[in-house]
């Protein structure tokens, strides 16, 4: 097992150095029920038809479109295992932005010898770029971009083992994440960062932050800094993204334990110690080594500090004075992203995965109804979240945490969602990482990346549990045993209505490798295919025409189960006919993560995090996280 101390590897990484999958093992009969009733054998391999993969009730109602020819506008390209990206002929790419550039006259400029200085380091792009939004204020475009964690060796290269050693290293690394607010502009030379743009802006580690919801205030969100329980510092581990619709950005708090650690005895609290166990917070850090030089994150010290993470926070993007508020009401786990849609009575509806291997799938319900132009400062701080529950059957519901329905109270359902979850039953599955909405038809659709333990047995022979100790049985939606490979659910709500209780649901794809598997359930459902192989859906986002873009995280090794796949990539799916075709593909050892466009929508702009290759500068540069911009040749439309 490697050391803590080297370089952090990605979530997605150490999981696997931690959790090796297993060799893949044999379907249960379940398995073969829940893949055979939906058509994936028969329906694939008999027809060849990537609409068998969806049930029948999903191609209702969408015939005008079914009746269309291809929606892609491009010729899909060949996986690729080098250091650079790739687009389909007739597009091109620039870097937009990349890890420590300047986006104010005063910062310090980047020297790949010596990293950022920590004088400065929160005046310059972040590292590790995730979600992203666009936002037309006052006819600037104002990009809001998550950065969500550190490689420390190379921000922090005059250390031994790229761990920090004093205050400063931390301050360094505290203030290279979080997120930035910049404005961007198209030049003749292409998009460039306007430094010094009026709207610019870092929000850091240790930004002020408001505590918003039925967690404010509650003894448990109570520091000695911060006796009220309503102010605390910082956004963490910033994943995926969302926004309003009255014009704010919401940033996705996801492993925000990996920041704690004790130089001293761990909390004896019952609540406090259960939640911990819950959540994953132990004396160890994941390597971020703050709490020696920073008792905010050292648990023995201050032991509801991580109460105070873990949730969705609104940031105002027109108002570089404003304070992020912390929406408690949204639930606290590893919040990967935050799709919002409007319900027919005009209540806010947020769908958010819980990205860890057996969690759950939330949705919220704002108690107010959102009236375009009024008072939108509090549509986020009440409402009922809930948990989905998956049928075999392909129906499902969402299932309200409420007191009654739990036996805990408003604030410690906020606190500790997922003992609320797991009181009510809620499906445990397979790393719900994106969620996107379909502009266009009354549908959803979260990515599960993987799940290595899925279906398999711990030493004494019982079913593996996710930390709650919920069993993560093979199930008609998290259907393959030792899942590698992911796949994407999609559901219809009951009435047209993302408030409804009850839904449909089918899979959208099944990702899988035919050449490794000549099985039926690791070749993929129908829509696989020899020319868009890939593993790990994780990004998501369906764009304005309605094509769903499908970003990737996974192994990108190009051996064995994921020969073919190549370098982790973006590919495009259309919701009617489930085609997939392959549009970019990234770097070596990066993940390809966020996406937005233009106001125009003539350029697309693409998150690419943590390459190992030395991306975008080339040979004898330092890998830096990017942003790169996408557009086509003859500048038409492409999303
Ligand atoms: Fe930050 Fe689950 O991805
Ligand atoms: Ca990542
Ligand atoms: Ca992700
Ligand atoms: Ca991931």
């Amino acid at each position: 097992m490697t050391d803590i101390k080297r370089s952090r590897l990605s979530a997605d990484a150490w999981d696997e150095l931690h959790f090796p999958r297993p060799g893949v093992q044999e379907f249960d009969r379940v398995v073969e029920r829940a893949i055979s009733r939906r058509g994936f054998l028969g329906g694939a391999l008999a027809f060849g038809s990537g609409a068998a993969v969806m049930g029948t009730s999903f191609l209702q109602g969408t015939s005008a479109l079914a009746q269309q020819t291809s929606r892609f506008a491009f010729a899909p390209i060949a996986a690729q295992t080098d250091g650079t990206v790739h687009v389909p002929e007739g597009y091109k790419w620039q870097a937009l932005v990349r890890w420590g550039d300047p986006l104010f006259g005063d910062a310090p400029a980047f020297d790949p010898a010596k990293g950022v200085p920590a004088e400065g380091s929160d005046r310059v792009f972040g590292e590790n770029t995730d979600g992203m939004e666009l936002f037309s204020i006052g006819g600037r475009e104002i990009l809001v971009v998550n950065h969500e964690y550190t490689n420390d060796a190379i921000n922090l290269p005059h250390t031994a083992e790229g761990l920090p050693e004093n205050a400063e290293d931390v301050l360094t690394l505290q203030n290279l994440q979080g997120v930035t607010v910049m404005e961007i502009v198209e030049g003749a030379d292409g998009w460039t960062v306007v430094v010094d743009g009026p709207l610019n802006r870092r929000i850091t580690h240790n930004t002020k932050m408001r505590i918003d919801g039925p967690a404010a205030g509650h003894d448990l969100m109570k520091t000695e800094a911060d006796p009220t329980g309503t102010a605390s510092l910082g956004t963490f581990n910033n994943c995926g993204s969302g926004r309003t619709p009255w014009g704010t950005y919401l940033t996705c708090e996801e492993n925000f334990n990996g920041y704690f650690g004790a130089s001293g005895e761990m909390p004896t609290d019952q609540t406090v110690a259960a939640g911990y166990q819950r959540y994953g917070i132990g004396a160890k850090d994941s390597g971020y080594n703050y709490f020696p030089f920073d008792p905010r994150f050292d648990v023995s010290v201050n032991p509801n500090e991580p109460h105070r993470a873990g949730y969705i926070v609104e940031i105002d993007p027109s108002d570089p004075a404003s304070t992020p508020v912390k929406r408690t009401a949204l639930g606290r786990f590893k919040h990967e992203n935050a799709a919002t849609v409007l319900a027919p009575d005009g209540r806010v509806v947020v769908y958010m995965g819980d990205d860890e291997r057996g969690e759950f799938l939330y949705r919220w319900v704002s108690r107010d109804i959102y009236v375009p132009g009024g008072d939108t400062s509090t549509l986020l701080s009440e409402g009922t979240l809930s948990v989905a529950k998956f049928n075999d059957d392909l129906s499902g519901e969402w299932v309200a945490l409420t007191p009654e329905a739990t036996g805990m109270s408003a604030a410690e359902i906020a606190i500790f969602s997922r003992t609320a979850g797991s009181a009510v039953g809620a499906t445990t599955m397979d790393r719900p990482e994106w969620v996107a909405v379909n502009p266009l038809a009354i549908e959803a659709y979260c990515c599960l990346t993987n799940n290595s333990r899925r279906g398999t047995k711990a030493d004494d022979g019982s079913i593996r549990t996710n930390a709650g100790g919920d069993p993560m049985t093979v199930d008609a939606v998290n259907p393959r045993e030792a899942n590698n490979y992911g796949q994407i659910v999609r559901w219809r709500p009951a009435d047209n209505d993302h408030a409804a209780e009850a839904f449909a649901w089918d899979l959208y794809v099944m990702a899988g490798n035919p050449n490794a598997h000549a099985d039926g359930h690791f070749a993929g459902s129908a829509n696989i295919n020899e020319g868009n192989l890939f593993n790990s859906p994780d990004g998501m986002v369906i764009d304005s025409t309605g094509l769903i873009w499908i970003q990737t995280d996974g192994d990108d090794s190009n051996e064995g189960e994921f020969l073919g796949m190549g370098n982790n990539q973006m590919l495009a799916g259309d919701p009617v006919t489930g085609e997939i075709q392959r549009f970019l593909t990234g770097p070596f050892g990066s993940e390809v993560t966020g996406l937005c466009w233009s106001s125009d929508r003539r350029t697309m702009f693409v998150g690419i995090q943590h390459p190992a290759a030395p991306f975008p500068d080339g040979e004898g540069t330092l890998p830096r996280s990017s942003i790169v911009a996408v557009k086509r040749a003859d500048n038409l439309l492409v999303g």
